[in-house]
């Protein structure tokens, strides 16, 4: 068990990863340098903390021990200093992130183990030059994180393998389902999977072959329903593999291999639409009220799903 874990960076990921540990009992440090982003996250714990407490009334007082547990700083040194987990969830800049861990190490214990949560880094452009390199790994979560089991975990081939069993401990006891992968590569198992259904996703959008709304119904009414239950090659075992190689075969060459940041998402960054944080992205999200709502419906959702999963795991 970890007794002190620093999170650094209060945004979307942060906040939940701080609710995350500080609901199973561990203290939390939550860091930013920004005051507001630190507020922003305060409000957002407390308000699904509310959330949970509503529909998992037996959990109530772990819920209700998470502001105790639950400190927040815009002081690096307070975050770090004694912490023996540090989970990095700053910006998905290399330059950032490389200034964040420049930043921690003269006040790093010796056995405090660094994770980064990023989405798409591999762990050794992260860790070249760290003197922390053997304690470092990549522990990438999903949003929400409070609530989507799946943590991907990428070490080196030096990692302390200690540390690296520590981590993992902590994370079961968190009702997490780690996942280790063989080796270093960028976007991990879950990302690369889902990067590659969105670079298609936006073909199809952008070939006017159906709008955002049906692409999306198609994918949560077919193959989603099915991949809360199955993986690929599971599906690819019940189908048959003789259809699926004559379905691959006919639809590879037409799918996209494009290189770059899909055009659909591009336009919109780069009219200020960034999805539900900014109001507006391939949907309109209306003010702060209604975007609160939104993320409460998707949790509650969740929770829903992840209720039915444990019944469904444990028949
Ligand atoms: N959003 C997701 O769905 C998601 C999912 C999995 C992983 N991630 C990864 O998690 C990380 C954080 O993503 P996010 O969506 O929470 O981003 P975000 O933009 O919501 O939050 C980033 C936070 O980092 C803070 N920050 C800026 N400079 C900092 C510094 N020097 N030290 C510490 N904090 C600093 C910002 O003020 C901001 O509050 C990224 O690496 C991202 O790729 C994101």
């Amino acid at each position: 068990m970890f007794h002190k874990i620093a999170i650094l960076g209060a945004g979307t990921m942060g906040s939940g990863l701080a609710q995350l540990f500080a609901r199973f009992g561990i203290p939390v440090v939550l860091y930013d340098p920004d005051r507001q982003a630190l507020d922003k996250a305060q409000e957002a714990i407390a308000r699904s903390s509310r959330l949970h407490i509503r529909e998992w009334p037996n959990e109530g007082e772990a819920w209700e021990r998470v502001s105790s547990l639950l400190r927040l700083t815009d002081e690096m040194k307070e975050a770090v200093q004694g912490a023996d987990l540090i989970l990095e969830a700053g910006p998905e800049n290399i330059a950032i992130k490389r200034e964040i861990y420049k930043a921690i190490a003269p006040f790093l214990g010796a056995d405090a183990l660094v994770a980064s949560n990023t989405s798409s880094l591999a762990l050794e452009a992260l860790a070249e030059g760290q003197p922390f390199g053997e304690r470092f790994v990549i522990a990438h979560f999903f949003n929400p994180a409070l609530l989507v089991p799946l943590v991907e975990i990428v070490k080196l081939p030096g990692t302390r393998t200690d540390l690296a069993g520590r981590l993992i401990d902590v994370l079961v006891h968190c009702g997490k389902e780690p996942v280790v992968l063989k080796k270093d590569c960028p976007g991990f198992i879950a990302n690369r999977l889902q990067a590659a259904v969105l670079r298609e996703a936006c073909h199809l959008l952008a070939s006017g072959v159906a709008d955002a709304e049906q692409i999306d119904r198609a994918m949560k009414e077919g193959p989603g329903l099915r991949w809360a239950i199955n993986g690929p090659f599971e599906i690819t075992d019940f189908g048959g593999l003789d259809i699926w190689e004559k379905v691959a075969g006919n639809l590879f060459p037409t799918l996209d291999n494009g290189l770059t940041a899909p055009e659909p998402i591009r336009d919109n960054v780069h009219n200020g639409k960034l999805g539900v944080k900014s109001g507006s992205g391939f949907y309109d999200y209306g003010d702060g009220h209604s975007r609160v709502s939104t993320v409460e419906r998707r949790d509650r959702n969740f929770m829903h799903l992840i209720k039915l999963k444990r019944e469904l795991k444990s028949t």
